[in-house]
């Protein structure tokens, strides 16, 4: 189907034409902001200082007029006609110079008050460190190999074909999201990146696997690696090289944050291991990984120039420590896993652009970290040429500028003029392609069984269009290029048999299902109505409600909204780019209405979120109602009723509370059992039901893809034991968060500001610091078995000792002759066809164009952290230290998965020993989990191990610059069933 009239080709197959923030909530800010033409009007509305001069220029304008009328009357009446003559004369002119004065005076009483305002909010310079030059790729030996073929390689390319890799094509130019250059002439392809994470986004007959929540909420490793694999073999069988995904920034500071749940949950430890293991599963099908959203991308709002309002992105700002021990911490995970690609994002951090930030680029990801990979921008997150290209940025994506869809690249030709000038060193731009050409070896897709070579040397490449679903397209939608030809082969890459990725989606979204009240054991439920313990006296059959829109189908299919951006029916996925073309989507309501067993259960339903009063029945009787409520968010680019990506709250929508409450009062007229079923993109708000009576069981399903109602049946009946756990805490309101955890919704700044300053202490750490009881905590979910734990065992590898060892070094990296080709080489090639807007690396003239008459005077060093050394950083902070190991028991009547999960508490008191300054620890962190599965009956015990690496019992010391283990004092080592609930605890 092609894409309806008023959607445009932007952001893909369905986008929405104007600016696609909704309307219909009052929004001065994206008024006065939005565009480059904003009038001072406007800001008038927007800064209290300036609504105020705006206010009192209209009312002075209004009170001049009235004196002015007053006195005019007053002469005409004392002074006789002559004056009234005068008067008739001057009152045009005076009125009018009055006007122009007025005017001008308060033009520019709110210029120099938006001055002073815009002076005093913006940022001070030199926030971030600088951290130059670029540390090389190819000084890690298990990229050894790739680096010496991608040298050889890279070494036979001009300049313009080392540029053309580096800067993607434009936006829609090419069948992809994102498109490199290619260098037909060596056989190095354009290369394909497509978003990632919940699928392939904009392809046909691909799987809507359950988002990155959901993955997360299953503490499966196992599974983990199992849907990284599935994922990267769908890319790979549409011919795309990278994949944008998985994302583990957001990490949820803020529970309402649009994008989270595209990550696993808010925890750095389940946010790397996840990511780790997705990662190794997708690299293992040959498919470029790409971690994201490096870093701190923590909200929607303002995280992009001018889109929100501020001419600015915002910027996030963090210390040293809080970046290590929970931002950085997953990227490090994901580093040490071998991910090709990360994406740096959006916004500032500490006011620096995260894309052209030297520090994190630079410092912490390509020298502490060892990154051999390349970073690519997000879209548009480029916001320099020179400047992020010197902070370590390897290639621009979609290769527009400053603007969307411009075609004027910050880079393209532009880095062209910059090498030939000598502003970016030609070892800089070496490195860049070296380390793309390097990772498209280390994943092997210079295989041409795998990856079929591509035009002319045969018909590989992406074999799908982002743009139309029809089978011919436009080549280069973006530009005005008229050519066509197959673009949709419409290749099924869902599996089959025993391998259709349908039956691991339905698993995960089963075993990513929280069961986090069961009162009674009411659940599972029996396919047959009443259960044996039940039946007594009951002739009649057993009737079934079930309610809410939530529970059904969107009317107009699931993919009825431009990137899933609507809340209609049931919620399988938030919006944005994270979400995919659903192939399919089993509701709730279908898969339950089958599940039951027809001739003894009668089920009804009202899948809507408004009861209908004059039928009480309806709910009075039931004997168990099923009522579903959700909460959705997705990224900023598009919004839903009132929602511009960030969740404005933490509480159900469209009304779920009170059908929740309706439900569950009226059910069998106070007699009857309520289960709440719940899908949602992160914590919502439960106190307005929880504790009613009626409200027997509450099953969180996360958002669970296409197979949701088949996985939310498979846990109701008990096909599946539910082993799902919370991937982050559910408060009792939203202020239990803390202050750290709220969006920042209204601009504070020219350049918008949230401070970290809670630092280390976001989710259950804060409600564990300070003391809060939350509704259900980080790492809580119920089985319909019971475990026990017991046989604690620590030990220890060796004494404490502070620090890792000294930094290994590792191999040589390429090296490239630097000398600046002549400028005329990098000429359009004579009768070069342009196709307009598309991005080349080519540039028009040689005019202007100047060699370094010297060599340029180098960069000072900067030195080189001792927590580095190979992928992840010092290979010493993933020694383990200490084995810790516990029995598990499946002390019930049912078969279940328990969730076994480590927690660590440094010491208390702790004074660093060399500054006696107190260093504060969180009460406990996480440091690791495994999944058991056990046979019910003779109650099956299984011993669960830990290894605990230096890492994990260090500290980040910003005055050493290095990972510390406290030597002083004990160790707390605890085995729990959550954050809360720890059976087992040792020191060491
Ligand atoms: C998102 C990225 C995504 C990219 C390409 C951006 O808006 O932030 O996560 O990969 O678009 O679709």
């Amino acid at each position: 189907m092609p894409p309806p009239e008023s959607y445009e080709l932007r952001r893909g197959k369905y986008s929405k034409l104007d600016t696609p923030v909704d309307d219909d909530r009052p929004t001065p800010l994206r008024n006065s902001f939005d565009s480059n033409d904003s009038s001072y009007e406007d800001l008038d509305e927007f800064d209290p200082l300036n609504y105020d001069a705006g206010t009192l220029k209209r009312k002075r304008s209004k009170g001049d007029l009235r004196a002015r009328k007053s006195s005019a009357n007053d002469a005409r009446d004392a002074i006789g006609e002559g004056v009234i003559r005068r008067e008739r004369r001057c009152t045009p002119m005076k009125l009018c110079c009055s006007l122009v004065l007025i005017f001008v005076t308060t033009t520019v009483l709110i210029l120099s008050a938006g001055g002073i305002w815009a002076w005093k909010s913006a940022p001070k310079d030199g926030q971030s460190p600088p951290w130059y030059p670029t540390p090389k790729g190819g000084t890690d030996k298990d990229w050894g190999k790739s680096y010496e073929k991608a040298a050889e390689l890279v070494k036979q390319m001009t300049l313009v074909e080392k540029v053309n890799v580096t800067t993607g094509t434009g936006w829609s130019m090419q069948m992809c999201v994102g498109n490199t250059g290619p260098v037909p002439r060596l056989k190095f392809p354009s290369l394909c990146l497509q978003d990632g994470p919940l699928g392939l986004r904009f392809a046909d007959n691909a799987t809507a696997f359950p988002a990155g929540v959901t993955v997360g909420a299953t503490w499966n490793k196992d599974l983990m690696y199992q849907h990284g694999q599935a994922h990267g073999k769908e890319a790979r069988l549409k011919g795309i090289h990278v994949l944008l995904g998985p994302c583990v920034g957001p990490l949820g500071r803020m529970p309402a944050g649009g994008r989270n749940w595209e990550g696993f949950g808010t925890d750095p430890v389940l946010q790397g291991i996840s990511a780790a293991q997705t990662i190794k599963g997708i690299q293992d099908e040959g498919v470029i990984a790409t971690i994201k959203h490096f870093i701190a991308n923590e909200q929607e709002h303002f995280r992009q120039a001018w889109r929100w309002g501020p001419p600015n992105a915002i910027s996030e700002n963090l210390d040293d420590r809080t970046l290590h021990e929970l931002y950085a911490w997953p990227f490090a995970d994901s580093v040490k896993a071998g991910v090709g690609s990360v994406m740096c994002s959006y916004n500032q951090v500490n006011n620096s652009y995260a894309c052209q930030n030297s520090k994190l680029m630079n410092g912490i990801l390509k020298d502490e970290l060892g990154f051999q990979g390349f970073v690519q921008s997000d879209w548009l997150g480029q916001r320099s040429g020179v400047a992020s290209a010197l902070a370590g940025l390897d290639v621009t994506m979609p290769g527009d500028g400053l603007k969307w869809a411009d075609g004027n690249s910050l880079w393209g030709p532009q880095l062209t003029k910059a090498v030939l000038n000598g502003s970016v060193p030609m070892e800089r731009l070496d490195d860049m392609v070296t380390r793309v050409v390097a990772a498209w070896y280390q994943l092997g897709q210079d295989d041409p069984e795998k990856w079929p070579l591509q035009p002319p040397y045969g018909d590989g490449g992406p074999n799908f269009s982002s743009w139309t679903n029809n089978k011919t397209g436009l080549l280069h939608p973006g530009s005005t290029d008229k050519s066509t030809g197959v673009v949709n082969k419409f290749v099924n890459v869902q599996g089959e048999g025993d391998n259709f990725h349908g039956t691991l989606a339905r698993r995960i979204a089963a075993e990513g299902t929280v069961l986090l009240k069961n009162e009674d054991n009411l659940l599972p439920l029996d396919r047959n109505g009443w259960r044996e313990d039940e039946k007594l006296g009951k002739e009649m059959k057993y009737r079934v409600g079930i309610f809410g829109d939530d529970a059904r189908a969107n009317q107009k299919g699931p993919n009825a909204c431009p990137d899933r951006a609507c809340n209609i029916g049931t919620l399988a996925s938030g919006w944005g780019s994270g979400a995919v073309e659903f192939p399919y989507l089993v509701t709730p309501l279908e898969a339950i209405r089958e599940a039951f067993n027809n001739e003894t259960v009668y089920v009804t339903d009202w899948p809507n979120n408004k009861l209908p009063s004059e039928q009480k029945e309806l709910v009075e009787d039931q004997d168990v109602c099923i009522v579903f409520a959700n909460a959705d968010a997705g990224e900023g680019y598009l919004a839903d009723n009132g929602i511009r990506g960030d969740r404005n709250d933490l509480n159900l929508q469209k009304g779920g509370d009170a059908l929740i409450q309706q439900v569950a009062k009226g059910c069998g007229k106070g007699k009857g059992k309520t289960i709440v079923i719940i899908h949602t993109v992160g914590p919502v708000i439960m106190e307005k039901f929880i504790s009613l009576a009626g409200v027997k069981a509450v099953l969180l399903a996360n958002l669970p893809g296409q197979e949701s109602g088949n996985a939310l049946v498979d846990v109701l009946f008990g096909d599946v034991n539910p082993s799902g756990h919370l991937p982050y805490t559910i408060g009792k309101s939203e202020d239990d968060y803390g202050p750290g955890s709220k969006v920042l919704y209204y601009p504070n700044g020219i350049v918008p500001q949230q401070n970290f300053s809670e630092g280390l202490y976001i989710d259950y750490r804060y409600f564990d610091k300070q003391n809060i009881t939350p509704r259900y905590e980080f790492g809580y979910g119920l089985s319909y078995t019971t475990f026990e734990l017991s046989d604690l065992m620590i030990t220890p590898h060796g004494k404490k000792f502070p620090l890792p060892d000294p930094r290994p070094s590792g191999i040589e990296p390429p090296t490239y002759s630097s000398e600046i080709p002549d400028p005329e080489t990098a000429l359009y090639p004579a009768g070069f066809r342009k196709l307009s807007k598309y991005i080349y690396p080519y540039i028009d003239s040689v005019k202007g164009i100047k060699k370094p008459e010297q060599a340029q005077t180098p960069v000072p060093k900067s030195p080189l952290s001792p927590a580095g050394g190979t992928q992840g950083g010092n290979p010493s902070l993933y020694t383990s230290m200490l084995t810790v190991s516990a029995s598990i028991t499946n002390t019930g009547s049912l078969t279940g998965d328990a969730v076994v999960q480590l927690y660590v508490s440094l010491s208390e008191n702790y004074k660093d020993p060399e500054t006696s300054e107190a260093v504060d620890f969180p009460v406990r962190v996480l440091r690791g989990f495994e999944k058991v599965h056990l046979n019910a009956g003779n109650g099956e015990r299984k011993t669960v191990e830990f290894e605990v690496t230096r890492r994990d019992l260090s500290y980040w010391d910003v005055r050493r610059q290095n990972w510390v283990l406290p030597t002083e004092g004990k160790i707390d080592i605890h085995v729990c069933f959550s954050s809360r609930n720890c059976p087992l605890s040792g020191k060491w």
